[in-house]
């Protein structure tokens, strides 16, 4: 079947990373503006670059100083390949330094909000302004820098300044290329939207193709070409990535497609039923298989403490027990995954050893080498906010797509040490109460991620008048935006009373809950 949406990868942006915390914010700004674009690193090779054909280029900030004697240099080919640049920060400086302008050490730091005042025309600032009425245009932004550009190269003019820096933005119109000092990836740059969209569509050119349904006709276009008539294989969990998979997949080749959904038996409440239910549903119609496997699960982590080996022995029996399922289906050739974008740049990250690992998150495992499968991964090239996007797009409810993530090890790194059944049990009960409590009192969407933990110490308490010793709960209520910081969110105080009292009184084997108040870092959002 042919489909005449456009080809939304012939509009690129290229974002080389020098290292800054922002740069997949700058892809997912672009990306909002409708914009395909790929972040690569900052000496990603010549050939690639123009095989990838872009037609812009952005230099992200980064940790680096221009001045030093091993700073990272911005490669040849971006000032010859004759596409528009946008340098930011640090990739502003390099850019100066590079085609002959200069740059200093300065001794005033500016970070945070500062006044840009803009002077000049050009076309990527001229005529936006934060001023009201017939105030100079200035443009409020977002500072994060030690070094500045103290000398504009030939061909550029000085189009922005602000108290602590004469060149705070600078353009040559001719060769299309520009740079700011400050950030508009951040949303504390109030303009800094309009100035990527400009930099994309004015400045590059680009039609802004990358629209949902676009991208989701051309992921079934794309499985539909490489799965031929073969048999895929997905595990789902009732997550928004391997849901949002699962949805795209029966749209592409239908009842080709077959689930496989693992009870663990770490699951919250209703969980399992709730999964199934949804993709039973006859919008869904899949071809669902459900294995309950809580007792080889328990069995597997019986005397097990610590966390990390925890989440190795789930990720195996996981891996054990899917693999037991897939050999009972015939003709599998693919196994489709949830995989995402974060997880591609995180992996690349990895590779080159610039990352470390705190926790092993394995949401996706490996398989055995037997099982021979090609990879499906419709949602690599997606951040998490365009799966949800695509999710919606597709059909899937408010609730599936908006669900707080659940990690892969569930209930097993909620429970500190040995995970037992009693305690599962308890803490399924608990999280259910808080949940439920959460949805009334219209709080579920306004916090990013919110659960219960299971303490195994044992505090006395008074219900009624018989004496209690029972376990503890902990809630966790987190506000992020990426999940990599993340600061406790402010539940109400009468919110919290009733949550606890609920669980005290409801649930005999629990005599106390506590609140969570640590912020990531220093603590991390699930407690192991
Ligand atoms: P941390 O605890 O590292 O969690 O601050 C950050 C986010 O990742 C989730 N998480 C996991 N997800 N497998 C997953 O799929 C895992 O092993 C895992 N560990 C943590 C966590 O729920 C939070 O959203």
């Amino acid at each position: 079947m042919s489909s005449t949406h456009p080809d939304i990868h012939q509009e690129k942006i290229l974002i080389l990373d020098f290292g800054s915390q922002y740069t997949q914010l700058i892809a997912r700004r672009l990306r909002e503006v409708g914009v395909y674009c790929e972040i690569h690193p900052f000496d990603l090779d010549a050939n690639k670059a123009i095989a990838l054909a872009p037609m812009g280029i952005v230099l992200s900030g980064g940790p680096e100083s221009v001045t030093a004697e091993d700073r990272l240099h911005v490669p040849d080919y971006v000032f010859t390949l004759e596409v528009p640049v946008l340098g930011i920060c640090y990739g502003m400086q390099a850019m100066a330094e590079q085609l002959g302008g200069q740059v200093a050490t300065s001794t005033k730091h500016e970070f945070g909000h500062a006044r840009v005042n803009l002077s000049g025309e050009n076309t990527l600032l001229g005529d936006l302004s934060d001023a009201a009425g017939d105030d100079a245009p200035y443009l409020d932004v977002w500072m994060s820098h030690g070094d500045k550009v103290v000398q504009v190269p030939v061909g550029f003019e000085v189009v922005g300044s602000s108290a602590n820096t004469d060149i705070a933005a600078m353009a040559d119109e001719q060769r299309k290329f520009y740079g700011v000092q400050f950030h508009p990836e951040v949303n504390h740059t109030l303009q800094g939207a309009a100035i990527l969209s400009r930099f994309v569509k004015r400045v590059c050119g680009c039609l802004a193709l990358w629209t949902p349904a676009n991208i989701v006709q051309d992921i079934i276009d794309t499985v539909r070409a490489k799965v031929g008539r073969g048999r895929v294989m997905l595990g789902v969990s009732g997550g928004v990535d391997s849901s949002v998979v699962a949805a795209l997949l029966l749209r592409a080749i239908g009842d080709q497609l077959s689930c496989v959904f693992v009870d663990n038996g770490l699951l919250r409440q209703g969980e399992a039923e709730q999964v199934s239910r949804m993709l039973d549903d006859d919008a869904f119609a899949l071809n669902i298989i459900r294995v309950s496997a809580e007792e080889k699960f328990l069995n597997n982590l019986k005397g097990i403490q610590d966390p990390e080996q925890k989440r190795k022995i789930i990720g195996n029996t996981f891996i054990e027990v899917f693999d037991e399922e897939a050999a009972k289906i015939t003709d599998v050739k693919f196994l489709a995954q949830g995989t995402i974008y974060p997880d591609v740049i995180e992996s690349a990250g990895n590779k080159d050893g610039k990352a470390h690992v705190i926790k092993s998150h394995h949401n996706v495992g490996g398989l055995p080498d037997h099982m021979q499968l090609d990879l499906i991964e419709p949602l690599r090239e997606l951040f998490k906010d365009e799966v949800r996007k695509i999710g919606l797009e597709v059909g899937l409810t408010h609730d599936v797509v908006f669900r707080h993530p659940f990690p892969g090890p569930g209930l097993g790194v909620r429970i500190l040490g040995e995970v037992k059944k009693q305690y599962t049990d308890l803490l399924r009960q608990a999280d259910a109460i808080y949940l439920e409590e959460l949805r009334q009192a219209d709080l579920y969407d306004k916090v990013s991620q919110a659960f219960a933990v299971f303490l195994p110490v044992k505090s006395v308490g008074v219900v009624g008048d018989t004496r209690r010793y029972e376990y503890v709960i902990a809630l966790r209520a987190v506000e992020t935006i990426d999940f990599m910081t993340a600061r406790w969110a402010r539940l109400p105080y009468e919110f919290l009373e009733r949550v606890s009292s609920r669980i005290i009184n409801e649930i005999p084997g629990i005599s106390r809950v506590t609140y969570d108040i640590s912020s990531k870092p220093p603590a991390t959002i699930e407690w192991e």
